[in-house]
């Protein structure tokens, strides 16, 4: 039986990338090297330090550890005056929708999300009440492909692995809930996340119902009857 959805945020409720990414620019350009969009991809998913060390890995630089500090600083502040200003406008689309009806049908929802931002993010944008857990990168030592965010949030609502779905845009978060043993739903591009179970394009148009026929025959598990 499935009990409990487990939704990444970056990517999955919120498209937080472009700012991600115009962060790690203005630190590539204050190192003098270039970093572009399609380096940005390699970052999605990853913690703020494994990011930062791919950062300097595709400008061929290295800090001291003093200065690899200020660096994650630097950027986590450039970052955050973006993330300041956002609204409810740059959720997902159908991303709202869809958790209101998880939560209706009577299913768990948690967040499980790499991002230490991630408490501010959901304020900015109205979904703080939408989640009945969130385990960000604040409460984890261990970054994703490993499970512990993913394993923790299960154990927030009292769920076994078995028991949640996870929601992935990234393909290291995709790893981390297959290491959790949990069933993956991709968000995005089925090149990119070719090791879920499936992969949709985003939330438009989708009701958990008709998510819960193909999660059914992805597990094999006994599901219960649709209540809306
Ligand atoms: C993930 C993003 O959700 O969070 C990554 O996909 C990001 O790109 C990571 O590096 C950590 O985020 P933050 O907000 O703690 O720097
Ligand atoms: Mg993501």
């Amino acid at each position: 039986m499935i009990h409990c959805f487990i939704f990444d945020l970056d990517g999955v409720i919120v498209d937080t990338a472009k700012y991600h990414y115009l962060a790690w620019k203005r630190l590539a350009d204050s190192l003098g090297f270039d970093f572009t969009e399609h380096d940005n991809e390699r970052l999605k998913g990853v913690s703020r330090v494994e990011s930062l060390k791919i950062v300097l890995e595709i400008g061929g630089a290295s800090l001291i550890e003093s200065a690899f500090e200020k660096a994650l600083d630097d950027k986590n502040q450039w970052y955050l005056d973006y993330i300041r200003r956002i609204s409810a406008e740059e959720i997902l689309p159908g991303a709202a929708g869809f958790l209101e009806a998880v939560r209706g049908r009577g299913i768990k929802t948690a967040l499980g999300s790499a991002s230490k931002n991630a408490g501010l993010i959901l304020e900015r944008i109205g979904l703080c009440d939408q989640f009945d857990s969130v385990i960000d990168g604040n409460s984890v030592s261990n970054a994703k492909p490993d499970p512990e965010v993913f394993l923790k949030a299960a154990g927030a609502v009292g769920c076994a692995p078995k028991e949640c779905v996870v929601f992935e845009d990234a393909a290291a978060g995709v790893q981390a809930a297959l290491n959790a043993e949990m069933l993956c739903i991709g968000i995005g591009s089925p090149a990119v996340l070719r090791d879920a179970h499936f992969v949709i394009p985003g939330f438009a148009g989708i009701h958990p119902n008709a998510l819960m026929d193909r999660i059914a025959s992805a597990s094999g598990r006994i599901l219960p009857p649709p209540t809306c």
